[in-house]
C-alpha cells in the first residue's frame, strides 16, 4: 500500500508522540517526511530511526524566521512539499484566576499563530508550484467545548478549527485541501504533563485523571497515536480531494458533531 508514493510531507512537532506516528505511517505509504521540531536532537534521533526517507529540521513554529527557514530547508532537500501537518502544540491548564498573560501569549503563539503562519508559508510554496496540496491541522476535542481548568488550551484549539475553515475555503481554489483532526485523549508523553496539571488542580494522585478519562471514553480506553494515523493518511491522499474545511473527531466516541 503506497497511497502517498512520490509525496513529500512536512510534519511539525514530529520528534515524538502523535507527529512521529504520522511520520512513520506516511513513510510506510511511500512518502518522504521532514521531521520538524523545536527539539532538533529528538528530531535527528527520530529521522535516523525512520531511515533515508526522513530528514530532521529545526523549527520553532512561534518564530516567523524559523518557519520560513524550515520550509526552505525542506524544499531544498526534497524539491517540494505536498503535505503539511500542523501538529506542534503545547498544553497548559489553570483556573481562570491564575492564568497569566505570558502563558496565554506562549500558547497562542505556538498553537494558533504557529498553525496560521506555517499554513501561510507552505501554502505559498504550494500555490507557486501549482500542484495543489493537503494541509492537516491538529485540533482537539478541547476545541469543541470549554473546560473549567483549560481555558487557554481549549480556546487555542477552537481557533485551530476556525482557521481550518477559513483557510480551507480560501485555498481550495488552488487545489489545496485544508482539514483538521480532533483527537480525544491520546496516551503518550503529552499526557504525563496533562495528568500532572490535574493532579495539582483537582487534588488527585498522579495517574488518577488519566485513568478516569480513559474509562470515560465510549470505546473503552484512551487512544493511541496509531489510532489517528488512518485519518491522517486518508486526508493526505487523493481520496480526500473533495473534502474541504472539515474537522474530524477521532476520539473513540467522546464527541459528536
Ligand atoms: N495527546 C493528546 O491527548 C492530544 C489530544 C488532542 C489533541 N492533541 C494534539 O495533537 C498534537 C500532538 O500531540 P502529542 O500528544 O503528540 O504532543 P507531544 O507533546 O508529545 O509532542 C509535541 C511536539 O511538539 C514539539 N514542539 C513544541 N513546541 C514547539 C514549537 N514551538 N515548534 C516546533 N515544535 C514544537 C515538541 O518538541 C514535541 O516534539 C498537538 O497538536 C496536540 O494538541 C493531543
Amino acid at each position: 500500500m503506497t497511497r502517498l508514493a512520490g509525496k513529500t510531507a512536512l510534519i511539525t512537532g514530529a520528534a515524538r508522540g502523535i507527529g512521529l506516528a504520522f511520520a512513520r505511517a506516511y513513510i510506510a505509504e511511500g512518502a518522504r517526511v521532514a521531521i520538524a521540531d523545536i527539539d532538533l536532537n529528538a528530531a535527528e534521533v527520530a529521522a535516523a530511526d525512520l531511515g533515508e526517507q526522513a530528514i530532521a529540521v529545526r523549527m520553532d513554529v512561534s518564530d516567523q524566521g524559523s518557519i520560513e527557514q524550515a520550509v526552505a530547508q525542506t524544499v531544498a532537500n526534497f524539491g517540494q512539499i505536498d503535505i503539511l501537518i500542523n501538529n506542534a502544540a503545547i498544553f497548559t491548564a489553570a483556573p481562570l484566576a491564575e492564568i497569566t498573560r505570558a502563558d496565554y501569549d506562549k500558547v497562542f503563539s505556538i498553537n494558533v499563530a504557529g498553525v496560521l503562519f506555517t499554513m501561510q508559508a507552505v501554502a505559498n510554496h504550494m500555490i507557486e508550484r501549482g500542484k495543489g496540496g493537503k494541509i492537516i491541522n491538529m485540533a482537539s476535542q478541547a476545541g469543541r467545548r470549554g473546560e473549567a481548568l483549560v481555558s487557554v488550551y481549549c480556546a487555542s484549539k477552537a481557533a485551530v478549527i476556525s482557521l481550518t475553515q477559513s483557510a480551507g475555503l480560501n485555498l481550495i481554489e488552488h487545489g489545496i485541501n485544508v482539514n483538521a483532526i480532533a483527537p480525544g485523549v491520546v496516551d503518550g508523553e503529552h499526557w504525563e504533563g496533562v495528568d500532572a496539571f490535574f493532579a495539582k488542580y483537582e487534588n488527585k494522585p498522579l495517574g488518577q485523571k488519566k485513568k478516569e478519562v480513559g474509562e470515560a471514553v465510549p470505546y473503552g480506553r484512551m487512544g493511541t497515536a496509531e489510532d489517528l494515523t488512518g485519518m491522517a493518511v486518508f486526508l493526505a491522499s487523493s481520496d480526500a480531494n473533495y473534502i474541504v474545511a472539515q474537522t474530524y473527531n477521532v476520539d473513540g466516541g467522546n464527541w459528536m458533531s
